[in-house]
Formats: C-alpha cells, sequence, structure tokens
C-alpha cells in the first residue's frame, strides 16, 4: 500500500477519500499495491464517523510516519495551509492541492522546495475543478508558445448566471443553492467579487509564461452589479452574461483580467452551463484548444486531486519539470487595454451619451420593454478612453463585449 494523508477533511477533503476508497480497483491499474489513506489531519471532532480512528490534529504524527508518501492539502486558505505543504514536502513528502488560494501565492517556492526534496508540488485540482487542464499545459502543451487563455472559471458564478439567463431570478438565492451544493468558497465573496476566477487566471498566466503573473496585479471585477435587465438586452441580441478570465501574450506583452463579459451564445465557451467550467487554450502550433467539465464539487475535485496524488506516487519527480519561476511579470497597464463596451444610460440621457460617444457607438440595443434607458455598444476603444467618456454622462452600467 501507498500510504497517504488528507490535510483538511472538508468538502474537498472527503471527495478525495470518497475517490480513494470507492475508485481503489481504477487507482490499482496503475499503482497495483494500491493506495490508502492512513491519515485525516483536522482539529474538528469526527468521532462517531466510519473514519474516526484516522484522524488526528498533530500534523507531527503524520510527518513523522515513514510510510507517509504523499498527502493532499484540501484545508484552503493561505496558512495553516503553507506551513504544513511546506513541511511535508522537506520531508519529502509529495504534497497535491485544490487550494487555488496557496497556489497563487507561493507555487514558485513550493515547486523549488520540493525539488529540493526530491518530492512534487502538484496543483490539478487549483483551476477547474475536474478539468485535467494543468497537466495538459504542463506537458502534452510543452512545446507550444501559448498565446491566449480565456475561460470561465468559476462553477459558482457560472451556476448563478446561468440561472439567471435560464430562469429570471437574481443572484442572491441561487447563491444559496450554490453554497448548499458545496461549490461556493467559505466566503462566498471570493468566487461573487471574481476573487477565485482571478486567482486562477493567474495561475494559468504564469503557467503560460513561466514567470509569476500575481492576481494582486491584475484588474478584477465581479458579477454583484450583473441584473436581469442585462441579461434582457443580451438574450435580445445573441449573447449571454458570464464571468470571464482572459489572458493574452502578444510578443513580450501580457494582457490579464477577470470580469462580467456579454458572450455571444454561439461562442464554445458559452456552452459551459451550470456548475460547468470551459477554458479556451490557444497555442502557437496546436491553435485552440477547449477544455471542458464540472468546475466544482467535491467529487470532480476529488477526482482531480487523486489524480495527482497517483502521478506523484508514481514518479515523485513529476512537478519538476514544471515551468513557473519566481520572475514576477507585471501585465499592461488596464487603462491601455482596449474593449468594446455595452452601455446603459437612463433615456432622458441618449442625446448627451450620443453626443460624447460620437463616432464610437457601434449599435443601439435599447428595448421596447426597457422605455426608460438607452442602451448601445461601442467599438473597440481603451479602458481609459471609456473611463473618461464614461465619466461624463450617468450611466447606470456597462459589461465589456467578449
Ligand atoms: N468556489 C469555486 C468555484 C470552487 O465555484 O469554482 C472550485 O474552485
Amino acid at each position: 500500500m501507498i500510504c497517504a494523508a488528507i490535510f483538511g477533511f472538508g468538502n474537498i477533503g472527503s471527495g478525495v477519500l470518497d475517490v480513494i476508497e470507492n475508485n481503489q480497483h481504477e487507482i490499482r491499474k496503475t499503482l497495483p499495491e494500491g493506495l490508502y489513506v492512513k491519515y485525516i489531519l483536522d482539529i474538528r471532532d469526527f468521532s462517531g464517523t466510519p473514519y474516526a480512528d484516522r484522524v488526528v490534529s498533530d500534523i507531527d504524527i503524520i510527518l513523522n510516519d515513514p510510510e507517509i508518501k504523499v498527502v493532499c492539502e484540501t484545508m484552503g486558505g493561505k496558512e495553516p495551509a503553507f506551513t504544513f505543504s511546506r513541511k511535508a514536502l522537506e520531508k519529502g513528502i509529495s504534497v497535491c492541492t485544490s487550494n487555488k488560494e496557496l497556489v497563487e501565492a507561493y507555487g514558485p517556492q513550493l515547486l523549488k522546495i520540493a525539488k529540493e526534496n526530491g518530492c512534487s508540488y502538484l496543483f490539478e485540482a487549483s483551476v477547474g475543478g475536474g478539468i485535467p487542464l494543468i497537466a495538459p499545459l504542463n506537458n502534452c502543451l510543452r512545446q507550444d508558445r501559448i498565446l491566449y487563455i480565456a475561460g470561465i472559471l468559476n462553477g459558482t458564478t457560472n451556476y448563478i448566471l446561468d440561472r439567471m439567463e435560464s430562469e429570471g431570478v437574481d443572484y442572491e438565492p441561487v447563491l444559496k443553492d450554490a453554497m448548499n451544493l458545496g461549490y461556493a468558497e467559505r466566503n462566498p465573496e471570493a468566487d461573487i467579487g471574481g476573487h477565485d476566477t482571478g486567482r486562477k487566471i493567474s495561475i494559468l498566466s504564469s503557467l503560460m509564461t513561466g514567470k509569476w503573473v500575481r492576481y494582486e496585479n491584475m484588474y478584477v471585477e465581479g458579477i454583484s452589479k450583473i441584473t436581469q435587465r442585462d441579461f434582457q438586452y443580451a438574450s435580445a441580441h445573441g449573447y449571454s452574461v458570464r464571468l470571464l478570465g482572459v489572458s493574452r501574450r502578444d510578443g513580450e506583452a501580457l494582457s490579464v483580467m477577470t470580469a462580467p463579459f456579454l458572450l455571444p451564445q454561439v461562442h464554445p465557451l458559452h456552452a459551459a452551463r451550470g456548475v460547468f467550467n470551459a477554458v479556451l487554450v490557444n497555442g502557437n502550433k496546436v491553435d485552440n484548444l477547449l477544455f471542458s467539465g464540472r468546475g466544482a464539487g467535491k467529487l470532480p475535485t476529488g477526482s482531480a486531486v487523486v489524480s495527482d496524488m497517483i502521478t506523484a506516487a508514481t514518479d515523485p519527480t513529476s512537478s519538476h519539470h514544471i515551468n513557473w519561476s519566481d520572475e514576477v511579470v507585471i501585465p499592461e497597464p488596464q487603462d491601455e487595454c482596449e474593449n468594446r463596451f455595452f452601455v446603459k444610460v437612463s433615456a432622458g440621457s441618449r442625446e448627451k451619451a450620443e453626443q460624447v460617444f460620437n463616432g464610437q457607438i457601434d449599435e443601439i440595443w435599447s428595448l421596447e420593454e426597457i422605455p426608460d434607458e438607452f442602451a448601445f455598444t461601442t467599438v473597440a476603444m481603451t479602458e481609459s478612453d471609456f473611463a473618461k467618456k464614461a465619466a461624463m454622462i450617468e450611466m447606470i452600467g456597462r459589461i465589456r463585449i467578449f
């Protein structure tokens, strides 16, 4: 038996145990000796549960057990997850995680510690839940220069926006459902505010460039201002509204952002409904690739973590080739990025808006059923040009167009 431990027995940690216990037959096709969860590290009381005898609250019991070859860190947050992961790696124990906050903040450092200690730090489940995405980027696409990654990277907000679109409901009650289904973060502001997507596009951008693209250096906007009226305008013109993380390389320049976008209903990313994520990757030789699957939930995410655990158990050096240095690369200033915008003003402000955006209005999107508003789309313009003009009108709202 290859012995393992689970750090943090919440939603994902219990999903990892489920996959290991119930898919042992599949796991043994690669690891004939089998994978066994010997310890579960958690400070909560699990007495009376079938796994109570495996729960420990002292990490040293795990770190000092020479049988432990791999752990999964499904605690979430930076501390104590960072300290525990570092300690395990320093003991030569591979760490596999779903913790995007930790990967974004300490990825290069933990990869280095793993390499120095002959073990691996793997993080397939940190982006896209159950979708195999990180391994294809790090392995199958090593020969390509990745130019572009854009995706729906947060299951909770996609579930909310999809239900707002199909059921005409507002986001608060749907958020409660997403929390009950185990999709949302402990603090769902991380989902709604776009921070979770921001961290995920940061990790993908880092793997794309081989450098460190920090979340704190990118523009992030969430979905809290999206209304039913936005969906009315969008659907009348063949669009939907989706929260996207977008990262683009042009020579040495990199632009990265997270924001809600009007997405054409015929766009392949729009096929990701509910909790599904979809990620479009463009390589200079392979061209477009589309990855899709469940982006959140204990079993899909647990499945991705266990995949890494099998990889690490099979080859403890498997993360050593991951191309992610600690050299920070700062994306282009958001002000200089070009976008098209959908804009709403009050009906009475139409003349002023037409005057301010003279020559830059692409289409009028006003609807008979919303007579109190004037809506239009712009041609591509820089964010700073748009902001200057938007400040001159009494704008009700605006959404970028993908
Ligand atoms: N809260 C996250 C989501 C969980 O909804 O996508 C998976 O990272």
